[in-house]
């Protein structure tokens, strides 16, 4: 079988891109990382892509719906992973790759979809929080769950303190996810998830302990 090709999109640090990159060599003859994208001139991700020797087209605010077409036409991806991209992709082109991308988002969705997610954790005194990889549908932030990681809120939290354990929290379920997507064990189907062509009724939920930040 094919190897599968993907790419990454990023608006910002690209820690989550760092991290499936660092992850890739066990998946390495199912699923190639062939390129990134960027709408942010100044974004740390780029810094990611040259260390790691991965070919990244960065652009410019303005244009950037037509250029992201061009760069997906160029590589004719697999899947296409955002990671940490603040861009609503729109709709014409989400129906051209329906089932082949995913998010990351820093949230136990379907709370907290869109952003200041933090500040609305510590708000509402929630006693848990996480993130989710999901497929991405024209809906925002509601395409069907692949996988969440949870983890306990502590008593001290601030938002560095939660941007922190919701980080280390992605960057052990996306490469997870990654992994399920190249080796076929995940795919939607309409609005749904099937994992091993089973139906997924309700989100599958990792939980992570505090001692493994
Ligand atoms: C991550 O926390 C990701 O969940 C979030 O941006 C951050 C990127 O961090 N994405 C969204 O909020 C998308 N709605 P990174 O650049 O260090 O990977």
């Amino acid at each position: 079988m094919s190897i599968k090709k993907s790419v990454v999109l990023f608006s910002g640090k690209g820690s989550n891109l760092k991290n499936l990159l660092e992850n890739s060599t066990n998946i390495k003859d199912k699923l190639m990382y062939k390129a990134a994208f960027t709408n942010n001139p100044q974004a740390g991700g780029i810094d990611v892509c040259h260390k790691f020797s991965l070919d990244v087209r960065v652009c410019d605010d303005v244009n950037v719906n037509s250029e992201l077409s061009e760069f997906l036409k160029e590589y004719d991806p697999d899947l296409i992973i955002l990671a940490g991209y603040m861009k609503i992709i729109p709709p014409e082109i989400v129906n051209q790759y329906v089932g082949k991308i995913m998010n990351i988002h820093p949230s136990l969705l379907p709370k907290y979809p869109g952003l200041n997610t933090y500040s609305k954790i510590l708000a509402n005194n929630d006693t848990y929080a996480g993130a989710t990889v999901h497929f991405v549908t024209c809906n925002l932030d509601q395409g069907p769950v692949i996988l969440q990681g949870k983890y306990a809120v502590p008593d001290d939290s601030d938002e560095s303190s939660l941007q922190t354990l919701t980080h280390n929290a992605e960057h052990i379920i996306y490469p997870i996810a990654v992994k399920w997507f190249a080796n076929d064990i995940i795919r939607m189907e309409g609005e749904k998830l099937l994992l091993d062509e089973k139906l997924i009724e309700s989100p599958i939920v990792l939980l992570i302990e505090q001692s493994s930040v």
